[in-house]
């Protein structure tokens, strides 16, 4: 359709449409006459013209009056009787139809119990961290935590002291749990603002603004943790590298870690992990290794949960349609809109 045609389909709609149109697109549209209001509405289609033509074509289509039996729309004038109007253009079908809620739960849940093998890359992380310091940049959900735990398992069989951190205090408590189910209590410590518990533990979990303040009372001979004994430390989420606050005592950490040890980043999201890796290999006493991989081993879905509890898939497709706004699921769109109504202070259009 050219922009002529939606012009005069859009004139020839009555306001309350061309209002429901509006919603979401036009900032307070309920102020704007109609001739204003078409302008606004050609105006937004110049950035996303199917959105506007799909969302027009459904609203016309609720507009259509039923048929009856005999295909002539119910209290329609007998034809001849009324001059018909010019046909409309046909608007393109833009779009699958959109997903089901079914079909969007469908297959979420515990899968099947199976044994457990390692995935390439655990296997290639685990062999470069016995010899050097190792950079893993993989999505959420790969299984990073296994790569820590084999290789705190193996620095610990070696008679070295492992320290993992985390960034939050809350992640630091459930690794203390999860480990000390795993290692057995007693191998098991943690060191946060608030909880000291088996400081003396060949496996300590701490916040790394602990393990930084650590490594600086060691710089300065005040030595509370083994440091001549450690054998690995883990970064976990170093993605906090980049930081505007925090980032520093990542950085601080890493500057001051002891070159005996053997350093493991563990992240899900940095965007140059090859530059952390050149940058490690460039202050440490070996290179380091970059382990990474983009691939999702669980596909994301994006749902919409409304505050009175409605829940819809967030857009048309399964997957999520990266760098296409304009596939948002009609039923998240009408939740949208129903909150956007309940919610606005004043002024809003009146059904
Ligand atoms: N090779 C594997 N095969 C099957 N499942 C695995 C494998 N490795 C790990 N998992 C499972 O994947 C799930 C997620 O693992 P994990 O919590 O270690 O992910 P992660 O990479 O640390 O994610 P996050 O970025 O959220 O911290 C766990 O249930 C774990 O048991
Ligand atoms: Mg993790």
């Amino acid at each position: 359709m050219t922009t002529d045609e939606l012009e005069q389909l859009l004139a020839r709609q009555p306001m309350a449409l061309l209002h429901r149109l509006a919603r979401g697109r036009v900032h307070r549209h309920f102020r704007a006459g109609k001739r204003r209001l078409i302008e606004l509405l050609l105006q937004y289609s110049s950035t996303n013209r199917a959105g506007l033509e799909s969302d027009l074509q459904a609203l016309l289509e609720v507009r259509q009056p039923r048929q009856d039996p005999g295909g002539r729309p119910k209290h329609a004038p007998p034809p001849g009787t009324r001059k018909q109007l010019p046909a409309q253009a046909p608007i393109p079908a833009v779009m699958e139809p959109a997903i089901s809620l079914a079909g969007w739960l469908e297959g979420i849940g515990v899968p099947a119990p199976q044994p457990f093998v390692p995935d390439p890359w655990q296997i290639e992380a685990l062999s470069a961290v016995s010899e050097t310091d190792v950079v893993i940049s993989v999505p959420t959900g790969s299984g990073k935590t296994y790569v820590a735990v084999e290789a705190a398992r193996r620095a610990m069989e070696d008679n070295r002291t492992v320290i993992y951190t985390s960034p939050l205090k809350a992640l630091s408590n459930t690794k203390y749990t999860e480990f000390s189910r795993l290692f057995g209590s007693d191998k098991v410590g943690i060191l946060t603002g608030d909880r000291q518990e088996n400081g003396q533990a060949p496996l300590l979990i701490m916040t790394t603004e602990i393990l930084r303040n650590l490594l600086y009372d060691a710089a300065s001979g005040e030595i509370d943790v083994r440091l001549d004994t450690l054998g690995l430390v883990i970064l976990d989420e170093s993605q906090y590298l980049a930081d505007p606050e925090r980032g520093v005592v990542w950085e601080e950490t890493i500057i001051f870690c002891p070159s005996q040890a053997r350093l493991l980043l563990l992240s899900a999201s940095i965007g140059n992990p090859q530059d952390i890796a050149d940058w490690l290999t460039s202050i440490r006493p070996t290179a380091c290794r970059l382990v990474r991989h983009s691939k999702r081993t669980v596909p994301l879905r994006a749902g919409y949960l409304h505050p009175n509890g409605k829940l819809t898939p967030l857009f048309r497709t399964l997957g999520i349609p990266y760098g296409h706004p304009n596939q948002l699921h009609p039923e998240a769109k009408r939740l949208f809109l129903e909150y956007e109504e309940e919610t606005l202070p004043s002024g809003r259009p009146r059904r």
